[in-house]
């Protein structure tokens, strides 16, 4: 385990981001990437690293709205709703969010957004796990409310390097003041794997965000696996960071 000092693994997460930066995944490719079992990102446990923030990301609060953009079927988001918070998410895939509530075990409905032509909303039947299926690009504060609380993985990463901007101006959009955002990164060689996950470093971090919160690196873990390796890379560490919108 690492801690968020800069340290061996800083420099080599400083590789030249930019060989990735016209890099385009279209939703139906993630659509694809579903409906072919390419789904290698999917965790069948809670987050190690959700699970030992949890408290910087409630800080002493409890029954929060927290949002997952680009949810997939995160089992996280259970485990939060069981814990008594309610859940917001986001995915263009209707087979991950119905393969979500299905191995959950959770009954749901699903109905029309009104404001988003083509897009449903799935609900969970006690009420507390809202999943949209549409492109986050669709969605508004007006639509979905804002948020206390976000759990960021797999999104900001998956992004396409050329809308990361906008991504984050929509995020900014829809936080509450004071609301805690855990957002995990990965880093990695990216002139040997083109992506996604993309390899977004800390300086475009502070650059993207640094204009409205407090941005502070809580670790950094080493998660490198066969899958990985396959890729041609030789390390794969995971950050994850605390950001804290006070305005
Ligand atoms: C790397 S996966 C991560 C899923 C989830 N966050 C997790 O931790 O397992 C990225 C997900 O984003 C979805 N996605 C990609 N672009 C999207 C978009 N513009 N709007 C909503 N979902 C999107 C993909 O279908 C995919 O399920």
């Amino acid at each position: 385990m690492m801690d968020g000092s800069a340290g061996t693994s800083e420099v080599l997460g400083c590789s030249d981001a930019g060989s990735q930066k016209d890099r385009v995944v279209t939703a139906e490719e993630w659509r694809q990437k579903w409906a072919t079992g390419n789904t290698g990102f999917h965790k069948e446990q809670v987050h190690p690293l959700l699970q030992k923030y949890l408290d910087v990301l409630l800080n002493g609060r409890s029954g929060l709205r927290i949002f997952f953009p680009l949810c997939g079927k995160a089992v996280e988001m259970k485990w939060l709703a069981d814990m008594g918070h309610n859940v917001v998410g986001v995915e263009v895939s209707e087979q991950a969010l119905k393969e979500f509530f299905t191995e959950q075990s959770l009954p749901y409905c699903e109905e029309p957004v009104p404001e988003i032509s083509g897009a449903k909303k799935f609900q969970s039947a006690s009420g507390n796990i809202s999943l949209y299926c549409c492109s986050i690009y669709d969605l508004s504060s007006s639509i979905v409310g804002k948020f206390d609380g976000v759990w960021d993985r797999g999104a900001l990463v998956a992004v396409n390097p050329r809308d990361r901007q906008r991504y984050v101006s929509l995020m900014i959009t829809l936080l509450e003041k004071n609301s805690s955002y855990l957002l995990v990164t990965v880093a990695y060689d990216p002139n040997k794997h083109k992506g996604p996950p993309f390899y977004v470093p800390e300086s475009e971090i502070k650059t993207l965000f640094g204009n409205y919160c407090e941005i502070k690196c809580l670790q950094k873990r080493d998660d490198f696996s066969d899958r990985h390796r396959q890729w041609g890379l030789d390390y794969f560490l995971e950050v994850i960071y605390i950001l804290r919108f006070i305005s």
